[in-house]
């Protein structure tokens, strides 16, 4: 949701620290600000709404030097889009500064007590009362780090919480329940951020907090400790894998076309996880009598392809439950599994169903890309899936290759109960190492004819996107994309529900895209094409996906994108990147912002 970074040094940090929150804007760009101090032991701030690039411009944060300070970049929850929302918030003396990612839910109840014992407020956020309270307890207790404690002991909610004070001019503290945050260590000099984003240009080793820990950070020493009770806590430093140049655009225009580009490697990552960790999760998944995949947004769908590749390739059809939903539906015991899958690692809704499932027993896994998120330190087993950072807000690679590691698990399962033979999964396994040079074909090959589509039907403002079989989760994903980055409405459904509702709304306003499977999938491949003709009866658009066909034959599309021969098992992954690209044309023609659409966050960390 929102970035949070903070800087401990002996020299000045200012640059530093706004490329720490540049390097964090995908998790929010409404506003942001830096609260630095300055060798008299004063903090100043400077804070705005706008990106990062426009704040910086409009406010001058060079100008703030110092060797110690914090920095955030926010998507709002409480409290509109203002100037005086955007965080850093100080307390009434200004003698304490605070950022905060989160929700606090007894927001209200504090706010009057402190509005009560004379506190001042200057924003309509629930994080203000944070640094009220801080300073109310620091007037009592006389001691920054009992304030501070004292404070974080009394907030209900979700916080990753960073404060400086002119107390203390020399350090940081942060603390951390439910809201991802981390410590990145340097050579007299250390970091904190939301994610290892906000510092991997500058140190690679790290240390993870825990919930329901503070942390007290100088320039060259950082103390764990349990909010409860004070005891220190130990923690071994991590390696991060990601580096710097990873999280550049690299001459694309946008990080969304640069990481449609990288999938052909995320599809080699994917398929190198190592086998015995795939198994792992075959094994937890059969053993149990129920299995869960759960995630939500991309991830649902994500979940919803496993599914189908579980019940095709291994008999098993698990439960998939949008993780928001999950509490709600599923029943856990501890003969279930759950199989979450999250990019972050720390979406609160999968986070939530993760710990649903756990307080009833079952057993849990992950499939994560962020090494050392909240998802990944939680679960029995894990699995790191090694795409690489993904920045743009929009999921791609991340998603592709999820669903490779899905469908390697199934595979996996298939061969342990029998369902497929080795050799069989050792054919799809070949099949799947086809898939990157496929990938790179569509993106070499068709690119442009995607583009030109996506051109002349820019005006359209509703989309179908129509599939059958696991290629329904691939329309339902694709859908998704167009909404987000293009901001065009568009329903995903199987071609199937059609008719039963939906045709009603077929007309020169409405286009429709369909995923065609190869014509060796012969049922699905026939009953596919019926909803196109349907469509096309009532003089609807049709966009067909298809693929190379043996013999030509007049196909019920009004026009179609053709791709190579592909096997049935690899087909839906292959569309989805065509789909992706369609999104992003759209978008491009529409001029939106690509890499950053309104109203979206790249870690959805609030319930
Ligand atoms: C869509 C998108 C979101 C995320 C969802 C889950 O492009 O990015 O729908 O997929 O918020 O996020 P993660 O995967 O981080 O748990």
């Amino acid at each position: 949701m929102c970035g949070i970074a903070g800087i401990v040094a002996l020299e000045d940090i200012s640059a530093r620290l706004v490329q720490s929150i540049r390097n964090l804007e995908y998790r929010g760009y409404d506003s942001c600000g830096i609260a630095m101090l300055n060798g008299s032991g004063k903090i100043k701030i400077s804070k705005n709404i706008g990106s990062v690039e426009e704040v910086c411009e409009k406010e001058n944060f060079g100008r703030l030097k110092g060797s110690v300070g914090i920095a955030h970049t926010r998507w709002a929850t409480h409290g509109g889009v203002t100037k005086s929302n955007a965080h850093p918030h100080m307390s009434c003396d200004n003698g304490f500064s605070i950022a905060h990612n989160g929700i606090i839910s007894n927001h209200e109840k504090l706010r009057t007590r402190l509005k009560n014992a004379g506190h001042r407020f200057r924003s309509t956020t629930d994080t203000e009362v944070i640094v009220h309270l801080v300073e109310d307890w620091h007037r009592k207790v006389k001691s920054v780090e009992k304030a501070f404690v004292a404070a974080m002991r009394e907030l209900d909610g979700t916080y990753a919480v960073i404060l400086v004070t002119g107390h203390e001019p020399d350090r940081i503290y942060c603390a951390r329940n439910e809201s991802p945050l981390l410590i990145g260590l340097g050579d007299y000099v250390n970091y904190i951020g939301s994610d290892l984003n906000a510092f991997i240009d500058h140190t690679k080793n790290a240390v993870f907090m825990e919930d329901k820990e503070y942390a007290i950070v100088t320039h060259d020493s950082c103390i764990l400790k349990r909010i409860s009770d004070g005891e220190t806590m130990s923690r071994q430093v991590q390696e991060l894998m990601w580096d710097s140049e990873m999280a550049q655009k690299g001459g694309f225009p946008h990080y969304m076309l640069k990481e449609i580009y990288e999938q052909p490697q995320v599809v080699h990552n994917a398929l190198d996880i190592d086998p015995e960790l795939v198994e792992g999760f075959a094994r937890m998944a059969l053993e149990k009598k129920t299995l869960h995949i759960t995630g939500v947004g991309t991830t649902f769908y994500v979940s919803q392809i496993g599914q189908y590749y579980f019940s095709r390739y291994a008999g098993v059809t698990p439960m998939v439950i949008s993780s928001d939903e999950f509490r709600f539906l599923a029943q856990v015991d501890k003969d279930t599994a759950i199989i979450a899958v999250s990019q972050s690692g720390e979406t609160y809704d999968t986070l939530n169903a993760l710990r649903y499932g756990k307080s009833h027993h079952a057993t849990t896994g992950a499939i994560v890309n962020v090494m050392g998120s909240s998802m990944a330190r939680m679960v029995d087993q894990m699995i790191l899936q090694g795409s690489g950072p993904e920045i743009c807000v929009i999921s791609t690679k991340a998603a592709l290759s999820q669903m490779i590691i899905l469908a390697r698990i199934a595979m996996a399962a298939g061969v342990m109960n029998g369902r497929i033979t080795a050799k069989q999964a050792r054919g799809y396994e070949a099949q799947l190492r086809e898939l990157p040079a496929a990938i790179e074909n569509v993106l070499n090959e068709k690119s442009g004819f995607i583009h030109t589509i996506a051109q002349q039907q820019s005006h359209i403002k509703h989309w179908l996107f129509l599939g059958r079989g696991r290629y329904y989760p691939v329309a339902r994903e694709s859908a998704l994309k167009m909404k987000e980055v293009s901001y065009v409405h568009a329903e995903g459904m199987p071609s199937g529900f059609l008719k039963h509702g939906t045709i009603a709304l077929i007309d020169e306003n409405l286009n429709s895209v369909v995923f065609a499977p190869p014509e060796e999938e012969k049922e699905l491949y026939k009953l596919t094409l019926s909803s196109a003709e349907e469509i096309r009866a009532r003089d609807g658009y049709v966009l067909g996906l298809t693929f190379k066909q043996k013999k030509k034959e007049k196909l019920p599309f009004t026009e179609q994108i053709v791709l190579p021969k592909t096997p049935p098992f690899t087909a839906p992954f292959l569309q989805m990147v065509v789909a992706q690209l369609l999104s992003y044309f759209t978008a491009t023609t529409l001029k939106r912002n690509i890499d950053r659409p309104r109203s979206l966050a790249k870690s959805v960390t609030v319930a």
